[in-house]
């Protein structure tokens, strides 16, 4: 393993900026989602550090439930744009509000699959919540109900994001220095 200084350009969103945005979130949504049933939907794995930080943070009773989407081709869809999904929901979303909590909305095009998905499931309500929006990039239309914070378009690992699937644990946002991240076997 790299240390990731060696290719770290610089921090984009600091361990206390990340904290006190995701503390303004909470209470949004708990005070949108006060006196009623919440569950909220992380898509694996770079939604967990957010998920957990912001399930602690809410002051209201809520469940939590797990998705993972594989990719194929871009964004994680098949050739008729549906979500191919590699790990499902364990618990029905009939009648639930349910709030989908990612890391990074970049195309939109998981995202907006995923939503598709859970439309035809019957949700009561279907809201998204995500850290990080790479506005700049978007090909689909989400609406997105609870953005962190909007981002350049540049490669960014940390705080649940990945390189390779290493330094999710990061607590800071950093941003990739081009060219410099050399792929380990
Ligand atoms: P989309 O379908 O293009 O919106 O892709 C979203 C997914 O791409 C995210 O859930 C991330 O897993 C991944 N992704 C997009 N941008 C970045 C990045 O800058 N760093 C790490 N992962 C990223
Ligand atoms: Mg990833």
């Amino acid at each position: 393993m790299q240390d990731y200084d060696e290719f770290l350009e610089e921090v984009l969103i600091f361990e206390d900026q990340l904290q006190e945005r995701i503390r303004e979130l909470a209470e949004e949504i708990s005070e949108d989602y006060a006196d009623q049933d919440l569950m909220l939907i992380c898509i694996l794995k770079g939604g967990v550090m957010f998920l957990t930080d912001l399930m602690r943070a809410l002051s209201i009773p809520h469940t939590i439930d797990f998705m993972a989407v594989s990719s194929y081709g871009a964004g994680a869809r098949d050739s008729e744009g549906q979500v191919r999904i590699s790990l499902d929901l364990t618990t029905s979303i009939a009648d639930r509000n349910v709030l989908l909590v990612e890391d990074i909305i970049d195309s939109g095009n998981t995202i907006a699959s995923v939503l598709a998905l859970l439309r035809t499931r019957g949700p009561k309500s279907l809201r998204v919540c995500t850290l990080l929006d790479k506005a700049e990039r978007r090909e689909a239309e989400v609406p997105i109900h609870y953005r962190g914070f909007e981002i350049p378009n540049k490669f960014v690992f940390g705080y649940g994001l990945d390189l390779d699937e290493y330094y999710r644990s990061l607590p800071f946002i950093g941003v990739v220095q081009a060219g410099k991240f050399i792929q380990q076997e």
